[in-house]
C-alpha cells in the first residue's frame, strides 16, 4: 500500500447529556464501539447519548473542539426553545452541535467553508450515525464574510450556532459580517456561540458596534457546563470556555 493509500485513523467520542449532572447514567450509556442502527440514542426525555466520529486529519473541522460540548450542553438545557425551529450552524466541523440540535427536534443547516469541504462527509456520517433523518438536516457551503447564494437566499432562521469559530483573529470580522447579515435578516433570531480563551489581546467590541450587534455573556454554571468534564467527556478539561449570545441592535 502506498503512503497515499494509508487510511486516516478514525476514533469515536461519546457524549452524554442529562438534566442535572454530567455523571454518566450507566443504565442508558452505550458502548464505545460504532453504533448500530438499532442503538437507542434518546434514552428518555431527560437523557441523550451521542457518538461522534473524528478523523486524524490536519483540517480544523475533523475533530470535536473543546467549545462544542459546552454549546451542545447549552442547547440541551434550552431544548424546549429549539423544537420545530430552524437552526443554522457556522463552521460545523464534525457536526456534534447540530446533531444535538437535531435531537432537540430542530431542523438543522450545517455549514462550513468550501476550503474545508472534507468536513462535510464526516458531518454527514455523524448525522447518520446518530439516526438523524435526511429530512431533518441540510449541509451547505458557507464561507464567512462572503455574500454567497447560500447566505443571501437562506431560509428564515431562528437560531445561529457557532462553536469555536472565533479561533483566528484574521477571521473575526468576516464571522461578524456573516452573523450580522443573518441577524439583520432574522431580527428575532440569536447567535449562540462558544469560544476558547486563547489570547487576552483578542477583542471583538469594535466589530460589534460597527456591524450593529450586541452580546451577552452566559455563565457556564447556569447550565452545569463549568466543570472539567462536560457531557460525560473530558473536553473542555482545563481550557477556559465562554458562551455569548449575540443579537441585532435595532
Ligand atoms: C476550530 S474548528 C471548530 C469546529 C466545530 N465547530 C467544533 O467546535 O468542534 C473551526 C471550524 O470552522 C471552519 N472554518 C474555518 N474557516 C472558515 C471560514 N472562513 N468560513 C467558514 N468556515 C470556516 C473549519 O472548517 C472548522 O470546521
Amino acid at each position: 500500500m502506498s503512503e497515499k493509500e494509508v487510511p486516516l485513523k478514525e476514533t469515536i467520542k461519546s457524549f452524554h447529556f442529562t438534566d442535572e449532572t454530567d455523571i454518566i447514567d450507566l443504565s442508558c450509556s452505550s458502548s464505545d464501539s460504532l453504533c448500530s442502527e438499532s442503538d437507542q440514542h434518546v434514552c428518555n426525555e431527560g437523557c441523550l447519548n451521542i457518538k461522534i466520529k473524528e478523523v486524524l486529519h490536519p483540517s480544523y473541522g475533523m475533530h470535536v473542539w473543546a467549545s462544542a460540548p459546552v454549546l451542545s450542553k447549552f442547547i440541551w438545557y434550552n431544548r424546549s426553545k429549539l423544537k420545530e425551529k430552524t437552526v443554522l450552524e457556522l463552521g460545523s466541523g464534525t457536526g456534534l452541535v447540530s446533531v444535538v440540535a437535531a435531537k432537540c427536534k430542530a431542523h438543522v443547516i450545517l455549514t462550513d467553508s468550501k476550503k474545508y469541504e472534507c468536513t462535510f462527509q464526516t458531518a454527514l456520517e455523524n448525522l447518520q450515525l446518530n439516526g438523524i433523518s435526511k429530512e431533518a438536516f441540510e449541509i451547505k457551503e458557507m464561507t464567512w464574510g462572503y455574500f454567497s447564494a447560500n447566505l443571501v437566499q437562506s431560509p428564515p432562521i431562528d437560531i445561529i450556532l457557532g462553536s469555536d469559530v472565533f479561533y483566528s483573529p484574521k477571521d473575526f470580522e468576516d464571522i461578524i459580517v456573516t452573523v450580522s447579515f443573518l441577524l439583520k435578516k432574522n431580527q428575532s433570531a440569536e447567535f449562540w456561540c462558544t469560544y476558547e480563551h486563547r489570547c487576552t489581546d483578542w477583542n471583538i467590541d469594535n466589530y460589534l458596534e460597527k456591524w450593529n450587534l450586541n452580546c451577552e455573556e452566559i455563565s457556564l454554571s447556569d447550565f452545569g457546563a463549568d466543570g472539567f468534564n462536560v457531557a460525560g467527556c473530558d473536553l473542555p478539561g482545563l481550557k477556559t470556555i465562554s458562551l455569548l449570545i449575540f443579537r441585532y441592535s435595532k
